[in-house]
């Protein structure tokens, strides 16, 4: 089975074409830039550029699989959580190329997608602890199947990206600045003083950084001459002095450190709760994250878990995981009717 994957949930145009579980091609358009200017998404902007780039992304696709839209059986398409006016531009295309050939819709959701990622590179086993890790979700899930997930906690405010993103901007970091603390945070070892790590006393799943982020600008407050006075970049980065860039990288240090370390605890208390899995899922733009990957491998090797963690292209938005996800969900016999609506947040 051959399915086209559609994906405009935020500020990435991409599509992707999987055929029996496997990749056979995939474009994207990052707005990444644009956005930058602006110091985040804007959400016209990004409907105004999916709707801009979708068709020649779908044009090129076909043209590097040397594929014709009767050869694909299905089409699915992120219906959500995302940008209400980016889902729209993505699933009116999708329903437009359905009604033309006659494809199967198949709405997928976003987050997700996310978690079944990996399993492109590698057979996925289930039941799975999934933790989603992105710019706007911090998720865990009992995944008992590609279908079946039921979420067991979620951030009561910024999502780990968020507190990354937000926290970079207040070290002038450009966005999204996740990067940029981790690539300097390499460079030293975290004080775990320095910042809390916040919630983990709250006996539930749930997270909540937004403490966190206040905890680094009353640190950045009291030692301005720390960060970046105006916006900084790659080169920036580069030209710092040896010894403001290594108080800066221990910085960046502890806040990776203080991410990482709440999102383990939280990630075992889930363990506990669900009893035995098979594997520990770890997806979204922040599991490319060195200290998280690094907290994740800890965990699956304490509790004899295999760890699932897609290689960086699949960690941030793409494509060939909506196709992916919607192929799993097509073989079970899945699909919608063309009446399917996106959903930008709450319940999928
Ligand atoms: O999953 P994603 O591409 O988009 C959403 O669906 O939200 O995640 C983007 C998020 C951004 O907040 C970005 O700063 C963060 O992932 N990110 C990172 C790293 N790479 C991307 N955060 C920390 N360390 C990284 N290496
Ligand atoms: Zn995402």
């Amino acid at each position: 089975m051959r399915v086209l994957g559609i994906e405009t949930s935020c500020d990435e145009t991409a599509v992707a074409l999987v055929a029996d579980g496997r990749l056979l091609g995939h474009q994207l358009a990052t707005q990444v830039d644009m956005h930058a200017l602006f110091g985040g998404v804007v959400p016209e902007i990004a409907s105004r550029e999916h709707l801009r780039v979708l068709p020649r992304l779908y044009r090129e696709l076909l043209r590097e699989t040397g594929l014709a839209m009767e050869d694909i059986d299905a089409v699915a398409v992120a219906r959500g959580p995302g940008l209400l006016g980016s889902l729209l531009v993505g699933v009116s295309f999708a329903k437009g190329l359905c009604l033309a050939s006659g494809a199967r819709l198949v709405g997928v959701n976003h987050l997700w997608a996310h978690l079944l990622a990996p399993g492109l590179e590698g057979e996925l086993r289930f039941p799975a602890l999934g933790l989603l890790v992105s710019g706007g979700h911090t998720h865990t899930y009992l995944v008992r199947s590609p279908a079946d997930f039921e979420l067991l906690g979620r951030t009561l405010d910024d999502a780990a990206g968020e507190a990354f993103d937000k926290t970079a901007k207040i070290m002038n970091f450009p966005y999204p600045g996740g990067r940029y603390i981790d690539d300097l945070a390499r460079e030293a070892e975290p004080d775990t003083t320095l910042f809390p790590r916040p919630y983990i006393d709250n006996p539930t799943l749930d997270f909540s950084f937004s403490g966190l982020k206040t905890a680094v600008a009353n640190h950045v407050a009291a030692h301005p001459d720390l960060v970046f006075e105006t916006m900084a970049d790659a080169d920036a980065v580069a030209a710092l002095p040896a010894d403001r860039r290594a108080a800066l990288a221990r910085v960046c240090a502890s806040f990776n450190w203080s991410v990482a370390d709440t999102l383990r605890i939280k990630v075992e208390r889930a363990l506990k709760e669900v009893g035995k899995v098979e594997s520990l899922i770890v997806a979204g733009g922040v599991a490319a994250n060195t200290g998280v990957r690094e907290a994740m491998r800890g965990v699956a090797e304490a509790h004899g878990l295999e760890l699932t963690l897609p290689s960086l292209s699949l960690c941030t938005d793409n494509g060939a995981m909506v196709a992916y996800a919607g192929w799993e969900l097509a073989r079970a016999g899945y699909g919608h009717g063309l009446d399917l609506e996106a959903i930008p947040r709450g319940r999928i």
